[in-house]
């Protein structure tokens, strides 16, 4: 099958599922405290996800990668992983993953390996218990500690997610540093990024530039820039004291846009063709009109058609430009 080219020459390969809106954590600039979720039946089903992932790895997906808000909370999503695992055994697929709050790892790790995961990505911010608190609102430290080490005892590689959040985990910058290299996890930071209804005073003084994060770390560490990519956004270097790996996401000081590789699906079957764009293409209406993948697919193709050049985020003039009224938890990050 023809592989989906974008306007842009673009080649999609990169399918993020966001697989429930819910999550068990209320991090502080993701979601409000009293979140309305959509009720279960705007829901894909599992076997409606399990089609159109398909869909997707027919036409050259190559790295599926599970989020939420938090995909281990989806009642029966193990069943999910395991039958994706089946485009990872035809190696149509090349990597199986999920992006998790970490809190539920200690009971589906193991299951996840067994499915052909290797790699997890974990969000996690700060090693300080009552500032863990604080940004997650509902979530407790030990649990996701528990749950990461679940992973790293079921043989999967784990990579933390901090985002860099002024006033907030500056301060612990070589604490994470250290303990990822004394746990053997990769660190990737994020800037934050303007997306749901939270006040702009606050977004704004939240901001801390990756560019600013990367000359602090150094000067205390030797930074080796790497060439290598994980088919993300971040870019790598290596701490030469180290050999630890840490990735920078700079979706605002430096734009990462012009080589996107990918497109996002609610888990109401919207396809987002932009992170950072309103745009999107309901995918569940022709998945639903019609047991034929062919009007799936056209559907698909005529999606990745509309696929925007970039974000419009910008903090630059002490103000937000670009501004999504969308949680991230919609869209699965
Ligand atoms: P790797 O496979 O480890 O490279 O993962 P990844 O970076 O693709 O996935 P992950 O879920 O760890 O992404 C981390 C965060 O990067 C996301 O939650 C978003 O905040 C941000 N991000 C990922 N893709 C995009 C994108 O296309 N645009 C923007 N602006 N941010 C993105
Ligand atoms: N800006 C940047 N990253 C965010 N995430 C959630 N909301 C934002 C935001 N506004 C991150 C989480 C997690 C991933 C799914 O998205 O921390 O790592
Ligand atoms: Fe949940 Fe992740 Fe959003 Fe935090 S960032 S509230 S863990 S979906």
């Amino acid at each position: 099958m023809t592989p989906l080219i974008d306007p842009f020459a673009r080649a999609i390969s990169y399918l993020r599922v966001s697989v429930t809106d819910r999550c068990d954590f209320r991090c502080t600039y993701c979601m409000t405290e009293h979140m309305e979720f959509l009720p279960k039946k705007e829901l894909l089903t599992l076997e409606e996800l399990d089609r159109l992932c398909s869909a997707f790895v027919r036409m050259g997906v190559e790295k599926l990668r599970i989020t939420g808000g938090e995909p281990l909370v989806r009642r029966g999503i193990m069943t999910f992983f395991q039958a994706m695992s089946r485009h990872l055994e035809t190696g149509a697929l090349k990597e199986l993953t999920l992006t998790t709050n970490g809190s539920q790892l200690g009971r589906f790790a193991k299951d996840l390996a067994a499915a052909g995961v290797r790699r997890v990505n974990v969000s996690l911010d700060t090693l300080d218990e009552t500032k863990f608190a604080r940004v997650t609102r509902w979530g407790r430290l030990p649990q996701v500690l528990k749950g990461i080490e679940a992973a790293k005892a079921a043989g999967l590689k784990v990579k933390i997610n901090a985002v860099a959040l002024k006033g907030f985990n500056e301060d612990e910058l070589f604490r994470m540093v250290e303990w990822c290299a004394a746990e053997g996890h990769d660190l990737t930071f994020i800037e934050v990024m303007p997306m749901g209804d939270m006040g702009e005073a606050d977004r704004l003084d939240q901001y801390w530039s990756l560019e600013d994060l990367r000359s602090r770390l150094a000067e205390h560490y030797t930074l080796i820039h790497l060439a290598e990519r994980t088919g993300g956004p971040a870019r790598y270097v290596q701490l030469e004291e180290t050999g630890q790996k840490i990735g920078f996401i700079t979706p605002l000081s430096h734009n990462f846009c012009e080589s996107c590789n990918r497109v996002r699906l609610t888990c109401t079957g919207e396809l987002y063709m932009c992170l950072g764009q309103e745009d999107r293409a309901d995918l569940r209406a022709p998945l639903r009109a019609s047991e034929d993948d062919a009007v799936l697919a056209s559907a698909i193709r005529a999606a990745i058609a509309r696929k925007p050049k970039g974000h419009d985020f910008d903090y630059s003039r002490q103000t937000i430009a670009g501004q999504t009224l969308r949680h991230m938890s919609h869209t699965g990050g």
